[in-house]
């Protein structure tokens, strides 16, 4: 598999080494359901991972957990397990493909169903968060794949992050409930940097028209234009890889919805302000 991000040593000497710094956390989010975050979130994860960073994935959808499935693994323990206190943080993780040290990721999995995680009060939610932001220390890019929604668990998490990539599709539903999402976090936190990436278009036009769109409305009543991360077209083999349980960037790396996340990933490790305007 050969991914076009820069190697970890290819980096700059203050990115190299032990970190000082806490690692970058990205969110995946939509305010919608079903528009492709999960899908979005692994490959972005086997993307940074290809690029030799140390990469931790994280199922942020509280209650309604799928990363496990879409990865075809069945882990040992989980965050249901940190919750209920039977393990630590760190402990929860599962190596795939191999860990970091082998060119693969860490994941910290949720539990579909879980009561115990669906209910998190909010305390119990910001210390997950805390948790999360001391445990990406350990790493250099952490995802955090969000549930749909933009209920206040969902904003805390996403609040934890230093970018929030927003998935929009060019459905109305997808681009009013991803308008809500962007405009409620701005409020809650207004530091937190926030990018679209469009799924499921259907041509590259149809991508630019949803993001200025989206972004027209952004400009207008919130003052501000969010950067586009890059456009995923809409291939039936994201359906038929997550219906096997095998993952699209393992099974063809090469598809076109696989190189435009790779795309995504690129600009994702541009540093903040420092994005073309698009
Ligand atoms: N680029 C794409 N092309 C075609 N179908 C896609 C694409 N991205 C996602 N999908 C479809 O959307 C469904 C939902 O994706 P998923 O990642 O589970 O969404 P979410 O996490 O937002 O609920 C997938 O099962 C797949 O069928
Ligand atoms: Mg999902």
């Amino acid at each position: 598999m050969s991914f076009l991000l820069p190697k970890s040593e290819n980096r700059p000497a203050q990115m190299r080494g032990r970190r000082v710094e806490p690692a970058t956390i990205i969110a995946v989010a939509s305010g919608k359901g079903g528009v492709g975050k999960t899908f979005m979130s692994i490959t972005l994860a086997s993307a940074f991972a290809q690029a030799g960073r140390r990469t931790l994935l994280v199922d942020g959808d509280l209650g309604l957990a799928n990363i496990d499935v879409q990865l075809g693994i069945e882990p040992e323990t989980d965050l249901a397990a940190v919750v209920s206190g039977w393990v630590e943080l760190e402990d929860a993780v599962t190596p795939v493909d191999g860990g970091p040290s082998r060119g693969g990721f860490d994941v910290l999995p949720g539990r579909s169903g879980s009561g115990a995680l669906a209910e998190l009060s909010s305390e119990e939610v910001a210390r997950l968060a805390a948790g999360l932001s001391a445990l990406a220390l350990q790493y250099d890019q952490v995802i955090v794949d969000l549930g749909a929604g933009i209920e206040a668990n969902c904003m805390r998490l996403a609040r934890a992050a230093d970018r929030v990539v927003m998935v929009i599709t060019d459905e109305p539903t997808s681009m009013t409930d991803a308008y809500a999402f962007i405009k409620v976090l701005k409020g809650y936190a207004p530091s937190v940097q926030q990018v679209v990436a469009i799924n499921q278009a259907m041509s590259r036009a149809a991508g630019q028209q949803t993001y200025e769109a989206i972004s027209q409305a952004c400009e207008t009543f919130l003052g501000f234009k969010p950067h586009l991360a890059g456009t995923v077209l809409h291939d039936d083999s994201v359906r038929e890889a997550i219906r096997s349980q095998c993952t699209l960037v393992s099974s063809d790396p090469s598809s076109q919805p696989i190189m435009d996340i790779i795309g995504i990933a690129q600009s994702l490790l541009t540093p903040r302000g420092q994005e073309l305007r698009r």
